[in-house]
């Protein structure tokens, strides 16, 4: 008596099981392309795309597929953002990258076409000052050493297969690639250190204040026979990198780290915006950086020397930030020479 109880309890048990589990079995599976053959190699994927599609209402929607992994996200077979996002990488991308990087190119060239090296006015004094440190010049580098790679191998994921691939081949152009992701990778996380340390060096000559009013207004001494405005440490020109390089920075090292560690706050949407806020800072830095790039070299006579030896001609400093010569005479930080001369 006790064992068929026992087994009519298992047996009911069983059921319940099967019962309860039956909901699930007993959801209209999406509907399967029954009118198309899966295993036919001819079977065009937006064929079986479609039939899924008319089985799921509401056009526009995510059609999910199934799967068994715990990753959900897997499961994603339509994602209508999907295609808008990949329309926009691989559309409207290359127009803002080609404008700003093209434009500014084009830009810099008419500008010294027309205006030319901005020479030291008064000739080289011969005399020097100290402008940075090599501690300054050192984080300098390292920031600009890594934007310039990090720079170099983001281009190449946005245009690297139009413009690079044509011109070296397909074995070069993986392997390329490859070390080119290595990079960006790798050295983000230097160029985000180097970045943090340039902020906290810097930030204190980097507010905005009077004086720059006055230098934007005169045009900060760019314009031919302009007279060049009184500046501190650094001018409202320099300011803007600065503030260009901390926000654009800022902005390409969180959307960064969010692709490093995707789905870590959000979907595929998220990956995607993420990835739009990434290439769109990246290409407005890179434009931004070839401008400061052509005044740090070829665009100003006796500016190099700042970021290479460190020290910057008297007559130099005098021109372009003759408030900072005053500040350092008044700090005794002068060459004895310098001090007579530079309070002319
Ligand atoms: C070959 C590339 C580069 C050259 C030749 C260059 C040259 C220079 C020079 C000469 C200065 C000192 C200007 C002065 O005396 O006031 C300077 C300052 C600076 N550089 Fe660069 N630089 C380069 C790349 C970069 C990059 C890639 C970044 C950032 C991603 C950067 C960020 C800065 C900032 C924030 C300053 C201070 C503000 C300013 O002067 O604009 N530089 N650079």
């Amino acid at each position: 008596m006790r064992l068929m109880l026992r087994s009519l309890v298992a047996a009911f048990l069983v059921l319940a099981a099967l019962a309860l589990a039956a909901p699930a079995s007993a959801q209209p599976a999406p509907p399967q392309p029954t009118a198309v053959n899966p295993t036919a190699l001819s079977v065009q994927e937006r064929q079986l795309m479609e039939q899924l599609r008319a089985g799921t209402p509401g056009t526009g929607t995510t059609v999910h597929g199934r799967g068994t992994i715990p990753n959900t996200d897997s499961y994603v077979l339509i994602q209508p953002q999907g295609q808008a996002w990949r329309a926009f990488h691989q559309g409207a991308m290359h127009w803002v990258a080609g404008i700003a990087i093209l434009g500014m190119l084009a830009l810099l060239a008419l500008f010294y076409l027309i205006r030319g090296t901005i020479r030291v006015e008064h000739g080289m004094s011969g005399l020097k000052i100290l402008r940075f440190s090599s501690f300054e010049r050192l984080i300098h580098w390292m920031v600009a050493s890594c934007f310039i790679l990090l720079g170099l191998s983001g281009l190449n994921v946005t245009v690297g297969k139009f413009l690079l691939l044509p011109l070296i081949g397909e074995d070069a152009f993986a392997l390329t690639s490859q070390w080119a992701k290595y990079a960006h990778n790798y050295l983000a996380w230097p160029f985000m250190l180097g970045l943090a340390v340039m902020f906290l060096t810097w930030v204190g000559h980097n507010i905005p204040n009077r004086v720059d009013i006055e230098w934007i207004k005169q045009g900060g001494g760019m314009l031919a026979n302009g007279a060049h405005p009184p500046a501190r440490k650094f001018n409202a020109g320099q300011k803007g990198i600065f503030w260009a390089v901390m926000v654009g920075g800022a902005v390409l090292s969180l959307s960064g780290i969010y692709l490093v560690f995707p789905y870590t706050a959000g979907g595929v949407l998220a990956l995607q915006f993420w990835n739009i806020v990434h290439g769109l800072a990246g290409v407005l830095l890179i434009a931004v950086i070839l401008a400061h790039i052509y005044i740090g070299t070829l665009g100003m006579q006796g500016a190099s020397e700042a970021m290479t030896t460190g020290d910057v001609d008297l007559n130099w400093a005098k021109e372009h930030h003759s408030l900072w010569v005053q500040e350092e005479a008044e700090k005794g930080k002068l060459h004895p020479h310098a001090v007579g001369q530079a309070a002319e």
